[in-house]
């Protein structure tokens, strides 16, 4: 990606140029009220957590957890850049989340849960009754489906707390889970089906959005008829319903192959199950994610390092405590929700709240009149939840009498004005907020203020988090210095916890995609040969604070989810008459970016609005819902190189309204200003950078 041909035809240069203009902006100091309840005080931190101590600082993590055999090895760089952590060690993930709090903090709410209706009152689930829910549901995938530790099952569930006691039960017996994020097509989940090798798809038949009570046991059906096409068999389908004992989806139950998870756990009551110990190096999970080909790729995350990431990170980044009611309004189905919704607060026995609708429903008050009720005080959300909420209600927050303590905002930069609104009118001014920037593959945080230590500076991630390591590096292999003013890539120079382990069946693919560009000798076993690169422009300011600019690599975030432009791309190719599609992100002032698709035709196809409402559609039902393009242009030709390569960062200017700059050396320069009335008049006639849904 960073060969010097690709970073020309990429359109995020301009992006990240625009980024860098944002001015630097003036610090925020965290509360004195803050600062004395923090978990995380030490001013020292970093250099505990510095080179000198490495790796040894992160038993300080992997201390928060309950091993039931000790490790014996802290890193294990024997093969890169296939780290082990905490070899020796054996745990349970479930044991960790679930009984050990027992004693302690038995009736205490482990999760609540907030139905989209608002007639619904909340449900809280206390910490015993998980227990039990937990081991009836692992029972239940023990005996009754044949999983067994190491197997792996597929979820396809919305945001109930059957998805969180499905993931804990798997992780009780060792099943390798691999949630589906709920809102994804049938097809997507049939190929991630296929590609994990699950024999058992779990999903549900209904749930609430927007109002609307979506039918999603549909999808259930579609994923295995594509994992079946995919050469992959499904012998059990489980539906959670949404209302137990109701069945709230018009498609037929296939005899045989469907089930009711709530009958067939009439015969699994009281029944308990022994979590199985793991060793640390145990896949836990596998999260899909989308990278530069059209295939996403499984993210395989490790029982004990990755649960000492999050732990460690909620505990000192999220000043997560066992008094605190936290709500992360993100999806389960990402890794966001995995690592903290889940894992990391249920880790350190706080009470996490679990949102199944829509955030804007059925006004833009609601998640303020949540927070109330429920008497949240940490708040987790996106920059493009942050940006909605502000639009469409940005003096409710104050209408609501709720108090948070900590904020967080993840998966997009956000920018200064935005940030601003969310300190002072969602947080009231009182409460500290870290921009936490990672991605799927990373497990947990990688930079962010120390929420109590560090000042806050808008539209900056802040400082590598202690016992990380960035540098960014430029095209040429070398340091961009910090307060120099340029962008460049971003890496991350050691091993930690929470690194993803490889790609699900890929080794080869996860050592090309994160380390073969900047590895120093591919022969050295000295992990400091073995950068990490990210994917993402960033610059570094000169007090060290890190901006993130976006992705320098073929992947879109909408709305802070990452979508290949490949893997829309191909959606696009399987409308018969489209002969070329090419896919560029546009600037959307909600949403952060979304994509804009272009396709030529095949010779002799006719050019119709049927065509561009079939490409809508293809990438709704092979992706899902967030795939929809703002636009879909029916050109004439594709902008190319002479050597035939489609220049989508032409595309890509003439959809965000920028200078195409210099096309002469085009094969067909001509179709250029062809494309560019088409669009700009298109845009016109729409309203110019709205997006369409
Ligand atoms: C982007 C989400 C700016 C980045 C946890 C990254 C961010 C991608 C931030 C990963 C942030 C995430 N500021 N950009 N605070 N956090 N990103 O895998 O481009 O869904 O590579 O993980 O989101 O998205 P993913």
């Amino acid at each position: 990606m960073t060969n010097k041909t690709h970073t020309e035809e990429r359109t995020e240069a301009t992006e990240a140029q625009i980024a860098v203009h944002w001015k630097e902006e003036q610090y925020f100091q965290p509360s004195k009220a803050f600062i004395e309840q923090a978990n995380m005080r030490d001013p020292d931190i970093r250099k505990k957590f510095g080179e000198d101590n490495f790796p040894d600082c992160f038993k300080e993590y992997a201390d928060m957890l309950t091993w039931s055999t000790p490790y014996s090895t802290v890193l294990d760089t024997n093969n890169p850049p296939f780290w082990k952590w905490f070899t020796g060690g054996k745990l349970n993930a479930c044991f960790n989340c679930v009984d050990r709090h027992l004693a302690q903090y038995r009736n205490k709410a482990a999760f609540i849960f907030v139905g989209e209706l608002e007639e619904d009152p909340p449900v809280a689930l206390t910490y015993q009754e998980l227990y039990v829910r937990v081991n009836e549901m692992a029972a239940l995938l023990r005996d009754f489906c044949g999983l067994k530790a190491g197997d792996r099952v597929t979820l396809h569930l919305p945001m109930t707390l059957d998805l969180p006691i499905t993931m804990l039960a798997c992780a009780r017996l060792g099943v390798i889970h691999s949630q589906v994020f709920g809102g994804f097509s049938g097809q997507s989940c049939g190929s991630r089906i296929q590609d994990s090798g699950s024999r058992i798809l779990i999903s549900a038949d209904a749930y609430w959005r927007s109002g609307k009570l979506i039918d999603h046991k549909v999808n259930a059906d579609i994923a295995v008829k594509t994992a079946k096409e995919m050469g992959q068999e499904v012998d059990k389908v489980l539906i959670w319903q949404r209302y137990p004992g109701k069945y709230s989806s018009p498609a037929p139950m296939v005899e045989g192959r469907d089930f009711f998870v709530n009958d067939v756990l009439e015969r699994y009551k009281g029944k308990r199950v022994e979590p199985v110990s793991m060793d640390a190096e145990a896949p836990l999970f596998l999260m899909y994610s989308s990278g530069t080909t059209g295939k996403p790729k499984g993210c395989q995350h490790r029982t004990g390092g990755y649960l000492a990431y999050v732990a460690g990170t909620s505990k000192y980044i999220q000043d997560i405590h066992p008094t605190d009611t936290y709500w992360c309004m993100a999806d389960i189905g990402w890794i966001t929700g995995h690592s903290y919704i889940v894992y990391g607060p249920l880790l350190l026995a706080a009470t996490s709240v679990v949102y199944e609708g829509t955030p804007t429903y059925p006004d833009v008050r609601r998640p303020w009149r949540i927070a109330e009720r429920l008497g949240v005080n940490i708040f987790h959300t996106s920059p493009t939840a942050v940006r909605a909420l502000r639009r469409q209600g940005p003096e409710e927050p104050r209408k609501c009498n709720y108090h948070f303590k900590h904020m967080t905002t993840v998966g997009e930069p956000i920018e200064p004005s935005a940030w601003r609104w969310y300190y002072e009118e969602v947080g009231k001014g009182e409460a500290v907020i870290v921009d936490t920037w990672w991605q799927t593959e990373n497990g947990g945080f990688l930079c962010s203020t120390v929420p109590a230590l560090d000042a806050m500076k808008p539209g900056s991630a802040g400082p590598a988090l202690p016992g990380i390591y960035p540098v960014i590096y430029d095209d040429d292999d070398k340091e961009v210095p910090k307060g120099s003013g340029q962008a460049g890539n971003m890496c991350i120079r050691n091993p930690w916890p929470g690194i993803m382990q490889t790609i699900w069946g890929n080794d080869q693919r996860f050592v090309d995609t994160y380390y073969k560009r900047y590895c120093k000798n591919p022969k050295s076993k000295d992990w400091r040969d073995w950068p990490y690169m990210s994917g993402d422009g960033a610059m570094q300011a000169e007090d060290g604070y890190f901006r993130i600019l976006g992705r320098l690599d073929d992947v879109i975030n909408v709305s802070g989810h990452r979508l290949g432009t490949k893997e829309v791309e191909s959606a696009c190719l399987t409308v018969p008459e489209v002969a070329e599609a090419a896919v560029v992100p546009v600037m959307d002032e909600i949403k952060g970016r979304v994509p804009d698709v272009y396709v030529s035709l095949t010779p002799g196809a006719e050019n119709s609005d049927d065509i561009a409402k079939r490409v809508v559609k293809a990438c709704e039902d092979m992706i899902g819902k967030i795939a929809r393009p703002r636009q879909v242009f029916i050109v004439p030709d594709m902008p190319k190189t002479r050597s035939g390569k489609i220049m989508r960062r032409v595309l890509g200017a003439i959809s965000n309204g920028r200078d195409v700059g210099d096309v002469t050396t085009l094969a067909n320069a001509a179709v250029v200003d062809e494309i560019r009335t088409m669009v700009q008049g298109k845009q016109a006639a729409s309203g110019e950078g709205q997006p369409k849904q």
